[in-house]
């Protein structure tokens, strides 16, 4: 089967284990308590680089070794971490230009971890020699499954070697400065550079007032770009360095989600596998995990992924740290499965006595033995995973539906300077995701480079940066059938950031077939409100005035000045339609418009929806499987559509029967054919 690894046969389970932070007497333990939980991966030396390297030309693998010695007799596989997610004392010490320099101009000193200078070059000496060192030191261990490089890349930072690598980086991009002039709108506020020299870092110090309030939103773009990229630099010299050395092993970092300052898309370009920690906020909503899910998938090109860490009971840093309640760590892990995964993992395996995260929960205890609430329900998972064996591996979900995410674009409306403060791109790319999640259809996300040929719906929530290109690749889709949803605000600039001229949505405006004049914020304490197939909506946020041209209207403003003026349209363009829906509204909206557009291009719900039920399929040379996952605290039952197998209890269902599913329980049921 296809799918990360030659090597395993089943869903991987399993997660960071840190032997190195006790002593050896405990170990064999950890080995016992952990293989008693259905354990068969451990993810080690994610923090050992201190360890391993006590000073500039000295090694010392020997507890490592007798670690890899140890997982490898009991059995288990190891993601092989490179530890370069936070360097030692003694580098900070005699190499300062590791240490970052933060947004307010701050140079750091040593501490805390994530704290290295992406173009620092000791950073660069040292991260690629450990990692090369540790490839050829484990080359032979048959059991490392992945390599993970450095742990959740981030942050960013704004020292002179950083600025210096900004411009070469600019160099590289534009050429020359009278193109990089064009580019940033220099005239204004008389800001013309006439040597690279004279380009600065954008932060507090130079063109921000806050964090994401920027007077020049070109520059501020190209910073965010170049970081992501100054980071993903980093990534990638490891890779090299270990790939040299073992071709074979795929090799990942740990990705975050829907993570600002790093363009996945970017990023998932050069990772032989997606992998992700899911830390979801208490008030978080299963559409909302269900939505990181799909990102993650999509950043892979819609392969299978990682489920890197998830805690098995509760995270040490919210706010609020409330317990997992009974059932919802498996119902999570299989909702993971549910979207892609093909493994799940957890942080972390033994959980620690000092620093910050001693009251993060793991599979072991403080208490130290298999007599825990959370030990018991890792230990039931375990056995169940053992039982799935290799049924979801490697298999996909073929979704009709696709939303478009573009981080230079969530950068850009980030940072705009007007029309609403309150702008909110992953609230209303949300907006859209939770009613198709609601309608039971599953969902890719796609970005600026994927194809849109094999969709039959392309919403495009809030697409105000129209990247060179893009306009062309919609209007193709829509001329040959296909249905695009865009929205208010959107069509506005290029890539820069520079106003496409000629009225909006600019390059959108003859396939959306109108120009929208004007557009109108409205504060939070007031609304509009408009008509859709004789249902009346509120218009919040934005209500762009918009004329058609060529489009139909389905629904006006009803006050102000532009009431009557249409508030949702569609064009038909080609073989497909166009619609704009002009304002923000609410989630009875979103459901019935997309229940509409769904119907009428034929997109079918995986089945009929029940309140708190999640529905999503994946497909394997081994079968088809809809996954029912009930996040409800009562049960919830649901009538069968095709005679289907329970895989988890060999329980066979014929067509038309009814499916129970208790709280928090769920079902992969398999299509008989
Ligand atoms: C992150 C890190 C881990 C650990 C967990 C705690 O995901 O990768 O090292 O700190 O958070 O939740
Ligand atoms: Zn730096």
């Amino acid at each position: 089967m296809k799918h990360y690894s030659n090597k395993v046969k089943k869903i991987v389970y399993g997660g960071d284990y840190n032997p190195e932070q006790w002593p050896e007497e405990i170990w064999p333990e950890d080995m016992r308590l952990l293989k008693g939980a259905g354990v068969d991966i451990v993810t080690l030396n994610v923090f050992s680089w201190a360890a391993i390297q006590p000073s500039e030309d000295e090694y010392d693998f020997s507890k490592l070794d007798k670690i890899m010695e140890m997982v490898r007799k009991n059995g288990l596989y190891v993601c092989l971490a490179t530890s370069t997610g936070a360097h030692p004392a003694w580098m900070a010490k005699r190499h300062p230009d590791v240490l970052r320099t933060d947004f307010e101009g701050r140079k750091h000193k040593f501490g805390f971890r994530h704290n290295s200078c992406p173009n620092s070059p000791a950073y660069h000496k040292y991260s690629v020699r450990i990692a090369k060192k540790l490839a050829e030191r484990y080359k032979d261990y048959d059991n490392i499954v992945a390599w993970h490089i450095s742990n959740e890349y981030g942050g960013e930072c704004y020292c002179e070697n950083c600025e210096k690598a900004f411009r070469l980086w600019l160099k590289e991009k534009y050429g020359t400065l009278e193109a990089l002039n064009r580019a940033w709108n220099t005239s204004f506020w008389g800001h013309t550079f006439y040597d690279w020299d004279e380009i600065v870092l954008p932060n507090a110090l130079s063109e921000h007032f806050e964090y994401n309030r920027t007077v020049f939103q070109g520059i501020t773009l190209d910073y965010r770009r170049f970081n992501s990229d100054s980071i993903l630099n980093c990534y990638r010299m490891e890779y090299d360095a270990v790939k040299e050395i073992t071709p074979e092993i795929p090799v990942t970092t740990n990705l975050m989600g829907f993570y600002p300052q790093l363009d996945y898309q970017k990023w998932g370009k050069y990772m032989d596998v997606i992998s992700w920690d899911n830390y979801p906020t208490c008030d978080a909503t299963p559409a909302q995990i269900a939505m990181t899910h799909d990102i993650m998938r999509g950043v892979g090109g819609g392969k299978p992924f990682l489920l890197m860490e998830q805690t098995p009971g509760v995270s040490n840093w919210h706010s609020f740290c409330a317990l997992k309640r009974p059932g919802v760590m498996r119902l999570w892990s299989y909702q993971a499965v549910a979207h892609g995964a093909d493994s799940v993992m957890f942080f972390q395996m033994r959980r620690s006595i000092g620093a910050c995260e001693k009251y993060h929960s793991a599979v072991i205890d403080h208490v130290g033995n298999d007599k825990t609430r959370v030990y018991r329900e890792v230990a039931a998972l375990g056995r169940e995973l053992e039982k799935l064996g290799e049924a979801t591996l490697g298999a996909v979900t073929e979704a009709k539906a696709a939303i478009y995410f573009d981080w230079d674009n969530w950068w850009a409306l980030n940072c705009t300077a007007g029309p609403s403060a309150d702008l909110d791109y992953l609230g209303e790319v949300r907006n859209y995701y939770q009613a198709l999640y609601e309608l039971n259809i599953p969902i890719d996300f796609v970005g600026a480079e994927d194809e849109l040929d094999h969709y039959q719906i392309v919403i495009a929530p809030l697409l105000y940066m129209t990247k060179p290109g893009y306009d062309e690749k919609i209007r193709r889709f829509v001329a040959s059938g296909g249905t695009f949803v865009t929205t208010y605000f959107s069509g506005i600039v290029d890539e820069h950031d520079l106003v496409i001229t000629g009225g909006y949505p600019g390059r959108l405006r003859d396939i959306l077939g109108i120009w929208a004049e004007e557009i109108d914020a409205l504060p939070p304490d007031r609304e509009n409100a408009f008509t859709y197939r004789g249902q009346v909506y509120p218009a919040r946020l934005l209500c762009d005035l918009i004329h058609p041209e060529g489009a139909e209207s389905l629904g006006g403003y009803h006050k102000d000045f532009y009431a009557q003026m249409p508030a949702v349209t569609v064009n038909t363009f080609g073989k497909g339609r166009a619609y704009y829906v002009a304002t923000r509204s609410n989630e009875a909206f979103y459901r019935a418009f997309l229940g509409d557009i769904c119907k009428e291009c034929g997109v079918e719900p995986l089945h009929d929806s029940v309140e708190g039920l999640e529905i999503t399929v994946r497909e394997n040379e081994l079968g088809r499987y809809l996954f029912f996952l009930n996040h409800n605290e009562n049960a919830v039952r649901t009538i069968l559509k095709d005679d289907m197998m329970d895989i988890l209890t060999n329980e066979r269902y014929k067509s038309g029967a009814e499916l129970e599913i208790n709280s928090r329980d769920v079902k992969i049921m398999k299509y008989i054919r």
